[in-house]
């Protein structure tokens, strides 16, 4: 497949975002772990990732702060580039939308495909949910709101440019079926056929008017391009497609992967290749869809209040934690959980039990037993020829798997190594050979044997774990005495067993991965969420119709059933009547702006709704003391009364 040895890899361009959770981090940790991989397996990597900066949520967000656009995305574009290095992410190139290179390639594709008829004028009407910046059909809204998001949709007509997507649906179909790698996982190629090709695609609407937050139709200044052909474009012109440089392009096109999530499958798998097909390119080999991390059951957003900060994971627990459990926990392809209480029970069993002790009591032992120093002559059994075997077909696997983006399943590969290492340290029990090494030469050599293997595991190890924990190996190295012994800790040095060289000397080092009190740190960590859902707070309620009030602000409005007594015209005041208010026992005088509806007879024995509790105002200089309900439209006026049979005086709640 890789016929030029360059492997060309990209996340989505993400939105940007000050407020970035563990979520967002998934696709570009797990991207950047298959660029590391290859890497190391000598393959000319190009890793891209970027963010998407246009568009009306960026103009309304930029505007409610007194911002340009373009001040409002610098700044939190920082807070993502920040993200990346925290999480040791080793992109090539970060692309920004509104970098001028970009700019200028969209426009040349969009004149391009105006020019030869992919796109044509025309009028959109539909429903458009602005926080997702996408048109839906009526069949597709779920409880008429946005399926992806769940907010309202807006109906929106304007005038607009469209791309004739409805004219590659057979071409896609057919490329489709001709390429089975190319959307994986299965379910989702199947479910792009199933539920939007065969049924029909309709044209795209690919140009808007009603915001100019984006790059401007050269030929039609009232336009911006809308969307997807501006964000899909960024995967060709990073590489300087449509520029006077095009080496880049030439080298790396087309994609090995574009690694998304689930929900932008099919602007990547139907739109993203009908646009290179139009522009006559190759399309990508595989656009590799996984799934969400969950959290409470849902989609983690800030609107929630239930976002993870990764920040504050990784300075709790160290980067290549987070990205082992990220990459660990859940099926590569499918949705999982994030809990709290999973990722600190991973990395207690996975990191600090199972390779932080075994790299440290191996360490610990070779220093009791010899020195640290490992001899030279030793002895090895059958048993330390099946733990060679395993170790191979190990790496065989972990390479099969992280081929193929199954990360998940290459970690458990892996470390079934640590865990056999750790069963041979129960099985040969060096403790006792050690007993016998002075007096018994068999055993001295035995207990050699038993730490070579350990060294040699651990040795292999480092090296297989290197794409996922960027930071883990050196600190290995640095324990087994290889640091710097780069021909031994290269990736293909993990397939060959025996390298460790003997008379190398062990150094004892801090704990990999410290053990994480679970009760202490599950408290911590919710006090810290509780703070931050309390800090997401006031914004919410922002967002909620300003007119909202309580159960208590409601019961704090006293309502009684009043039935009038006495009614009479207010002198001078064509408008007001004096009515004397029967409250079961209690009569109250209320001067009420209804003589226009009702005359004092109309109003001889009604009864109404009065609230009680409020302050006495005077009216015309009579005192009015509560007021009674009425519905109004226009200059229509109606009393709110009282239905059925019930005394005055009645209380209404
Ligand atoms: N800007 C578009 C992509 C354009 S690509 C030409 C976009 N941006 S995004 O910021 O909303 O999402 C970026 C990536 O983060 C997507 O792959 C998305 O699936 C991923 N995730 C965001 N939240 C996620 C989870 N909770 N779980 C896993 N991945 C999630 O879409």
């Amino acid at each position: 497949m890789d016929k030029k040895n360059t492997y060309y890899i990209t996340t989505p361009i993400y939105y940007p975002s000050g407020n970035m959770h563990i979520g967002h981090s998934y696709t570009t940790v797990a991207a950047d772990t298959e660029a590391r991989y290859r890497r190391l397996k000598g393959q000319d990597v190009m890793f891209l990732t970027g963010t998407d900066e246009h568009g009306q949520k960026i103009q309304r967000k930029a505007q409610e702060k007194g911002v340009t656009p373009k001040a409002y995305v610098d700044e939190i574009v920082a807070n993502t580039k920040e993200l990346w290095k925290i999480l040791d992410i080793s992109n090539d190139k970060f692309i920004r939308t509104t970098d001028d290179f970009h700019v200028k390639a969209v426009q040349k594709i969009f004149k391009q495909l105006y020019d030869q008829g992919d796109i044509y004028k025309s009028e959109y009407e539909g429903l458009y949910c602005t926080p997702c910046e996408s048109f839906w059909t009526e069949t597709q809204l779920v409880d008429g709101k946005c399926p992806d998001c769940g907010r309202p949709v807006e109906k929106t007509k304007e005038e607009s440019y469209f791309f004739r997507l409805s004219k590659y649906q057979d071409r896609l179909i057919e490329y489709i079926e001709s390429h089975p790698d190319f959307i994986q996982p299965t379910s989702r190629k199947n479910e792009m056929l199933n539920n939007f090709l065969r049924p029909g695609l309709s044209d795209l609407c690919v140009s808007r008017t009603t915001f100019d937050w984006g790059i401007p139709v050269t030929f039609d200044d009232k336009h911006v391009v809308y969307v997807w052909v501006d964000a899909l474009s960024n995967y060709i012109s990073a590489l300087g497609y449509g520029s006077e440089d095009d080496s880049y392009f030439k080298k790396y096109w087309p994609a090995q992967v574009h690694l998304v999530g689930k929900e932008i499958v099919r602007f990547h798998t139907i739109i993203w290749p009908a646009i290179l097909m139009a522009l006559d390119l190759p399309l990508p080999e595989q656009v590799y869809g996984h799934g969400w991390l969950l959290i409470d059951g849902g989609k983690m957003s800030k609107s929630k209040g239930n976002v993870v900060d990764p920040r504050v994971l990784c300075a709790k627990y160290g980067s290549d934690a987070i990205r082992y459990f990220l990459l660990r926990e859940v099926p590569f392809g499918a949705d999982g959980s994030f809990t709290n209480e999973a990722l600190i029970n991973r990395i207690n069993a996975d990191l600090a039990n199972d390779l932080g002790n075994l790299v440290s009591r191996s360490v610990s032992m070779q220093l009791k037993y010899f020195g640290g120093v490992q001899p030279a002559d030793y002895t090895v059994t059958d048993l330390e020829a099946e733990i060679h075997d395993l170790f191979k077909e190990i790496f065989t696997k972990a390479e099969e798997n992280l081929n193929a983006l199954q990360f998940p399943t290459a970690l458990t590969e892996i470390w079934k190594g640590v865990s056999r290492l750790n069963k041979y340290i129960d099985e040969t029990a060096p403790w006792v050979l050690a007993k016998e090494i002075e007096t018994n030469e068999e055993s001295r050599k035995r207990l050699a044997g038993v730490m070579y293997t350990l060294l040699e595991g651990i040795r292999i190890i480092s090296i297989l774990i290197e794409p996922f924990m960027p930071r883990t190996p050196e600190k290995i190295w640095a324990q087994i005495g290889l640091s710097g012994k780069s021909d031994l800790t290269a990736w293909e040095q993990a397939n060959v067993w025996g390298l460790y060289p003997v008379g190398t000397t062990v150094e004892k080092g801090e704990a990999l991965f410290p053990r994480i009190d679970m009760k202490t740190e599950m408290e911590a960590l919710e006090k810290l969420e509780a703070e931050m859902k309390k800090a997401a707070a006031p914004k919410e309620e922002a967002q909620e119709p300003d007119n909202l009030i309580t159960i208590e602000d409601f019961a704090k409005v006293q309502m009684k059933v009043a039935q009038v007594l006495a009614a009479e015209k207010v002198e001078g005041a064509d408008k007001l009547l004096k009515l004397q208010l029967d409250l079961g026992g209690e009569t109250r005088q209320v001067v009420s702006g209804i003589a226009k509806q009702y005359s004092p007879e109309d109003m001889i024995g009604k009864k109404v709704v009065l609230i009680t509790n409020l302050k006495p105002a005077k009216l015309r200089g009579i005192e009015s003391q509560g007021m009674i309900l009425a519905a109004t439209k226009g200059k229509k006026l109606t009393l709110v009364t009282i239905d059925g049979d019930i005394p005055a005086g009645a209380e209404i709640s």
